[in-house]
């Protein structure tokens, strides 16, 4: 039934931050359903990525932190490190996981905040870096407003989890008051289309989370911009350097 369940975690987290029933219930025309519309919306890896991320939330087999899930951890990092400077002092990372990039920023004298719903992460997060303030926090529209204002904002692949909590529209009202927070945003997507409600699935991914970050802030100044390569080829993300400070 594990594979039953980890459909349930792959409804991009509704039923975690929900704290709803479990998946055990539903009946085979449901998973079957369940799997087709999966197939549809990120084909194989998507069905491999919600298994993986069940046993890794909810049991010992596979026990992997995100950072070492992904083979451009180290390149994602000096993307954006390459926009650190001296006057950076603080950097707010959404949806932190086990807290790579916060330590990272620590290790420059930074004064890095960390945050994500999945208590799990965050404990191997201070366990692993107990100079860094992690928190165990899930960002909704009612919270959203009282992050703390920060030089550097990272949100990488976390915009989804936002979307499946809470709907697109929400979601977008979260990133806006997101950017007032910050001078820089760092962002990235996540990899599947299927958060935004009408923008062109052919596009290039780097086109197609370009477009998204325009719809959520049509002034959105993109300093930069690359490719991401998730794990052996099979998911190319995009990440970008957005310019909030006059927002
Ligand atoms: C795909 S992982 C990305 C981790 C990290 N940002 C990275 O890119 O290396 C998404 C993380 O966001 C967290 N997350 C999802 N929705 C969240 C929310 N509403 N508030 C806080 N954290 C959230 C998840 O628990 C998970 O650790």
């Amino acid at each position: 039934m594990w594979i039953a369940s980890g459909f349930k975690y792959t409804e991009w987290n509704r039923a975690s931050m929900s704290n709803q029933g479990s998946f055990s219930g539903r009946n085979p025309i449901e998973l079957v359903t369940r799997l087709n519309q999966l197939w549809r919306e990120g084909g194989l890896h998507a069905i491999r990525q919600g298994a993986e991320d069940y046993l890794r939330h909810n049991t010992i087999i596979l026990d992997r932190k995100y950072e070492d899930v992904r083979s451009d951890t180290d390149y994602r990092w000096e993307f954006i490190n390459n926009h650190i400077n001296d006057s950076t002092e603080r950097l707010l990372d959404i949806g932190c996981a086990e807290g790579y990039f916060c330590a990272r920023a620590a290790g420059k004298g930074i004064n890095a905040v960390g945050i994500d719903t999945n208590e799990k992460r965050i404990k191997q997060a201070k366990a692993d870096h107990p100079n860094v303030d992690f928190r165990v926090q899930t960002l909704s529209p009612d919270n959203v407003t009282e992050l703390p204002e920060s030089d550097i904002i990272l949100c990488l692949t976390v915009h989804h989890g936002f979307v499946n909590g809470y709907g697109w529209d929400e979601s977008v009202e979260m990133m806006k008051t997101i950017l007032e927070k910050g001078d820089l945003l760092v962002y990235e997507g996540s990899g599947i289309r299927r958060d935004h409600p009408s923008l062109d699935e052919d596009l290039e991914t780097i086109d197609y989370y370009r477009e998204l970050l325009f719809d959520i802030y049509e002034d959105a100044e993109i300093i930069e911009e690359t490719y991401t390569e998730y794990g052996s080829g099979e998911r190319t993300d995009s990440m970008y350097i957005v310019d909030c400070s006059n927002i």
